[in-house]
């Protein structure tokens, strides 16, 4: 038996029963076999994707309406989405099949678990987390992905020069992520605060829910040193 069998890790999501349409059950049965990489700790994302083209991974695409239209935008730049629930996985398939894209597959797995595993070391070029799972009382907040150990994780397996683009309509999450990335250091704009967002990134669902509450959105885009920090 090992430890995760006596202490379950915490997880930033809670896998429901998922309500999944027709279309998208099809969806997934039919092209699963085309765009899904296998979760499989013993191997490296690069059996996959060429060691030498740029590689950008996104946390948790919910219906993947941003993660295709960048994709679509980027031709040269290879994708991999990460997320847990199927229907969502099943509506980004049908788009990547619609939109005939060549460089985006997903693997449905626990992100966390597909970085420790999966990604080598400073082999990425980007990470995209936007609007991650809020967990709003105050007893939940450990669920949060963007912790300490998550800015360590992405950082080590950032190429230098890579980035952590993190978008969220939490002010008290957007605050602790400055906080965490100022406390970590290593980033080369830990900490200078909010930026706006860059202009290549589309809008998502959640940003759209979050935007009819009135919340003001909250942008975070960290970079790898290139050299050593001055
Ligand atoms: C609030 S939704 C945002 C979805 C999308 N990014 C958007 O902005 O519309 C967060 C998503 O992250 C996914 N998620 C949460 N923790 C995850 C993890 N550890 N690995 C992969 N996906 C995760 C959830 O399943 C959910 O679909």
């Amino acid at each position: 038996m090992d430890d995760t069998s006596i202490h379950p890790p915490i997880r930033s999501y809670v896998l429901r029963q998922a309500k999944i349409s027709r279309a998208q059950k099809e969806a997934y049965e039919k092209y699963a076999p085309f765009y899904l990489l296998p979760y499989d700790p013993e191997k490296s994302v690069f059996d996959y994707f060429p060691k030498d083209e740029p590689l950008v991974v996104e946390i948790g695409f919910g219906m993947g309406h941003a993660t295709v239209e960048i994709a679509k935008s980027n031709p040269s730049v290879h994708y991999l989405g990460l997320e847990v629930h199927t229907p969502g996985v099943g509506a980004l398939f049908a788009r990547i099949h619609a939109d005939k894209l060549k460089n985006l597959n997903v693997i449905k797995r626990d992100a966390i678990e597909v970085f420790s595993t999966m990604i080598p070391r400073e082999s990425i070029n980007g990470v995209h987390l936007f609007f991650p799972d809020p967990w709003q009382k105050k007893k939940h907040h450990k669920r949060r992905i963007f912790q300490q150990s998550f800015l360590e994780l992405v950082f080590e397996k950032l190429r230098p020069g890579g980035y952590l683009y993190a978008v969220t309509d939490w002010e008290d999450y957007a605050q602790q992520m400055l906080e965490y990335s100022r406390d970590f250091g290593k980033f080369k704009n830990s900490g200078d605060g909010f930026i706006n967002p860059k202009s290549w990134r589309p809008m998502t669902s959640f940003e759209r829910k979050g935007k009819a509450k009135n919340h003001e959105i909250y942008e975070l885009y960290f970079e790898k040193p290139d050299g050593p920090l001055m």
